[in-house]
């Protein structure tokens, strides 16, 4: 059986513990944008949580990467190759929902599920891609200080913040403990917080 191609974007995150986020940060009525949307996993979320609408976009162009779960949602809109600078600007929302880009590595977080079920490792995995020269994945403080003034821009404008700051034990990097030195972090599930 095929694997299905999703589960090769090198940054993917838990669809479960999104779906739990996405029920306890209290979307319901509210239009909201994850401008890091990657395959799609938040977006889904969100529109599964009760979100009015969702607006997805991403500084490449993951259309033949997406969760195939996202064709039981209707209310959702993806674009591509949109800096999440300019996402937050274009689009509409009440809510920024994001799982931002991990500075610390680009090579897939399930290199044994990777190996298992397509026969390729972490550092393959990252050669098959050609990324754009703005993507912030694996950038460190370059990735770090572009998501905290996004953060601070989008309280600026009165918008609710909720991230998924996730911690990568192997590189001793934890987004919860950085955004911590800047803002106040409250907890809504695991490493999902609502930054204030
Ligand atoms: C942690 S991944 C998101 C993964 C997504 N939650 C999923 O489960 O598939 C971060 C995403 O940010 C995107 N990205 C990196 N730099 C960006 C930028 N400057 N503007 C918009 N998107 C960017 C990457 O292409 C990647 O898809």
């Amino acid at each position: 059986m095929v694997a299905a191609l999703y589960r090769l974007h090198p940054q993917q995150t838990s669809l479960r513990d999104a779906l739990r986020a996405a029920e306890l940060a209290g979307l319901d009525g509210q239009v909201v944008l994850d401008p890091f949307a990657g395959t799609g996993t938040l977006v889904y979320a969100a529109a599964r949580a009760g979100a009015r609408f969702v607006v997805g976009s991403d500084i490449e162009d993951w259309s033949e990467y997406l969760r195939p779960q996202l064709s039981e949602v209707q209310n959702f809109a993806l674009y591509w190759r949109v800096d999440a600078m300019h996402a937050v600007k274009r689009f509409e929302h009440d809510v920024l929902f994001t799982d931002p880009p991990n500075p610390a590595r680009v090579d897939g977080s399930a290199p044994i599920s990777l190996v298992r079920d397509f026969g390729i490792s972490g550092s393959q995995l990252k050669s098959m891609f050609s990324f754009n020269e703005r993507n912030l994945m694996g950038r460190e403080w370059v990735t770090v200080t572009y998501v905290v003034r996004l953060i601070r821009y989008e309280l600026e404008q009165g918008r609710r913040v909720v991230v998924h700051a996730f911690r990568d034990s192997g590189r001793d990097f934890d987004w919860k403990k950085i955004l911590r030195r800047h803002f106040h972090v409250r907890t809504i599930y695991d490493d999902y917080v609502e930054v204030v």
